[in-house]
């Protein structure tokens, strides 16, 4: 099945659930009006008024918000994990907390069992490398190969076969895996974090990160938004700074 048709389906079931929402509504056709009223309200102080995640309270968080314009990042994600991260929090979706759910979310893997910091750092600078189009050190390569192409792919596309088995990046593709991994060509992606960042999230994984390092990941907001709302401000990002098209 399309993973645009799971995300409509489950935003059904969850709809029927909850009682709030009669009938069916696709992220298409949700109120695109009150998307914009939450957008304006809330995700805007992070992810800025014009979707390039520079809002007013941008500099107090590690990784910095998502970008928005981001089409290359963006069109990667189906509208049932940015619903799901809106409502549950990124943290818990990662974690596969969300009852019922179909996604097959994936975090990133800690490493800090196999590498020691100098090693972190060398495939940090060789994962700066790419889009830098800067050489590689060959013994970086050997583990680059070991142990993170099957997610980021030979290149560091994000394209490994864990995370699309048959539509290879730059193409755009929808990727199995949510939230795809990082594609370390695309600089409105990767510029979010800093050394730090990154050397925590290799040593610990993306949920260890957040738990044990202490850095930032999106908040849960479905203690304050009805589904009606996040499907709404969800079809706004999609419209107003992506392609417009829905998955
Ligand atoms: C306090 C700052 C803050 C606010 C307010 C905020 N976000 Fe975020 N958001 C973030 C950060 C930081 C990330 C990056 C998380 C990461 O990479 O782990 C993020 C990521 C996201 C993502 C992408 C998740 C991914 O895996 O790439 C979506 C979608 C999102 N936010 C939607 C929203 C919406 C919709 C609102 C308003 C209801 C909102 N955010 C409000 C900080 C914020
Ligand atoms: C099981 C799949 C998987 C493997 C293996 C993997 N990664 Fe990742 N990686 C991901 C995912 C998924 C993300 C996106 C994380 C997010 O958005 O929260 C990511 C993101 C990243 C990022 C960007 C930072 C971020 O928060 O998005 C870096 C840097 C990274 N990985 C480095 C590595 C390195 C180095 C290795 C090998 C030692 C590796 N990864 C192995 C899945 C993987």
């Amino acid at each position: 099945m399309q993973a645009w048709a799971r995300g409509v389906m489950t935003g059904c079931i969850a709809v029927a659930l909850a009682g709030s929402v009669g009938g069916a509504q696709m992220a298409g056709e949700a109120d695109l009006a009150l998307g914009e009223s939450v957008y304006k309200e809330i995700c805007f102080a992070c992810h800025g008024g014009t979707g390039d995640g520079r809002g007013p309270s941008w500099l107090n968080t590690m990784p910095r918000p998502q970008v928005f314009t981001d089409t290359n990042y963006m069109s990667r994600l189906t509208d049932l994990y940015l619903f799901e991260v809106v409502k549950y929090g990124k943290l818990a979706v990662l974690k596969r907390e969300v009852k019922g759910s179909p996604l097959e979310s994936l975090a990133m893997p800690s490493f800090g069992h196999l590498f020691d910091d100098a090693q972190i750092r060398e495939l940090i600078a060789f994962e700066r490398a790419f889009r830098a189009g800067a050489p590689q050190s060959a013994e970086m390569r050997e583990i680059f190969d070991d142990s993170c192409v099957p997610c980021h792919g030979k290149e560091g596309r994000g394209d490994g076969p864990r995370a699309s088995p048959e539509q290879p990046a730059p193409l755009r593709f929808v990727s199995d895996a949510q939230p795809a991994p990082a594609d370390y060509h695309d600089p409105l992606f990767m510029d979010r974090f800093s050394d730090d960042y990154l050397l925590a999230l290799i040593k610990h994984g993306r949920v260890g990160a957040t738990e044990t390092a202490g850095f930032d990941t999106m908040k849960p907001y479905g203690h304050i938004l009805s589904d009606e709302e996040i499907r709404g401000v969800v079809r706004y990002v999609r419209e107003t700074f992506g392609d417009g098209r829905t998955r």
